[in-house]
């Protein structure tokens, strides 16, 4: 009499040990990456799920070694939307920064790329500015010389940046493809400028002559191939 309901008992039994050893078997291996297109086009989020593990979810920078804090303000007030766009798509190589364009095999689209750029304007502070125009006319063999003494403790001797063998003298690279291909002159010059404060990277417009900073950015410029 209560045999079939057993037997249901046992069948059903049987099946939820089956679907707990399956799912076991799921979990036992990676999650499957989402991929990127199916993100849609919302800015914060896909700046919060691909770019906050390194630059912070406020853009305050420095999650990981090196990476920047996109949300300064002078970094802001110089970088062009050009800029911002094309820095994200083509990536800093050899850097942890990768290129996230498809374009060269990153996985974002363009579409995502601007939207991700919008979304890190809305930190700005200070005015844009429009200087990607700007060019500079240095002499690039004193600017060389002002490097050596000022710059290479934390960007290298070669501009290739330290990667924080000595905490407090960490730099960035300046002497990649991806950051040369991008950055105009009159960006260069800003930036020696005005600096990023608060992080590391000074102001030294009072410390050396207009003539000096564009020497500096001539050198820079220099290591353009
Ligand atoms: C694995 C860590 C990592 C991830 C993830 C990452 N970045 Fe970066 N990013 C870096 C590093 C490191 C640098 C500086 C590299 C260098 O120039 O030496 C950088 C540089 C940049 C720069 C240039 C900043 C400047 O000061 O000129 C921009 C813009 C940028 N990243 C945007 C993004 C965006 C947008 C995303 C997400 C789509 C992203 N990054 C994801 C590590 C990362
Ligand atoms: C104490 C270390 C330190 C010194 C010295 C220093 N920098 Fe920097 N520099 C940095 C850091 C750190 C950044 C990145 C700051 C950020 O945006 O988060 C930076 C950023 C830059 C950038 C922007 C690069 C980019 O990818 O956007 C340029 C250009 C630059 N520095 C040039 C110079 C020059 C030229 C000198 C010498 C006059 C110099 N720096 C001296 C630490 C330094």
């Amino acid at each position: 009499m209560n045999r079939p309901p057993m037997r249901l008992f046992g069948l059903l039994a049987l099946s939820a040990l089956l679907s707990l050893i399956v799912g076991c078997e799921a979990w036992s291996h990676a999650p499957t990456p989402i991929p990127t297109k199916n993100l849609g086009l919302n800015g914060q989020s896909l700046y919060e799920s691909q770019c906050a593990v390194c630059h912070g979810m406020n853009g305050e920078g420095y999650k990981a070694e090196l990476a920047t804090q996109l949300s300064n303000p002078n970094f802001l007030a110089g970088a062009s939307d050009r800029y911002l766009f094309e820095a994200t798509a083509i990536g800093r190589l050899p850097s942890k920064m990768g290129p996230w364009s498809a374009k060269y095999a990153g996985n974002l689209t363009d579409a995502q790329i601007t939207a991700i750029a919008r979304y890190m304007r809305h930190w700005q502070t200070l005015p844009a500015l429009d200087i990607d125009k700007e060019k500079v006319a240095g002499a690039a063999e004193q600017g060389a010389r002002l490097y050596a003494a000022n710059c290479a403790v934390c960007h290298g001797d070669k501009g290739q940046g330290h990667a924080g063998d000595v905490p407090a003298n960490t730099g960035i690279s300046l002497n990649t493809p991806g950051f040369l291909q991008v950055a105009s002159d009159g960006f260069i010059r800003y930036t020696i400028a005005k600096g990023r404060l608060p992080t590391q990277m000074e102001s030294w417009e009072g410390k050396l002559t207009p003539q000096e900073i564009n020497d500096l950015t001539s050198y820079i410029r220099s290591w353009d191939k």
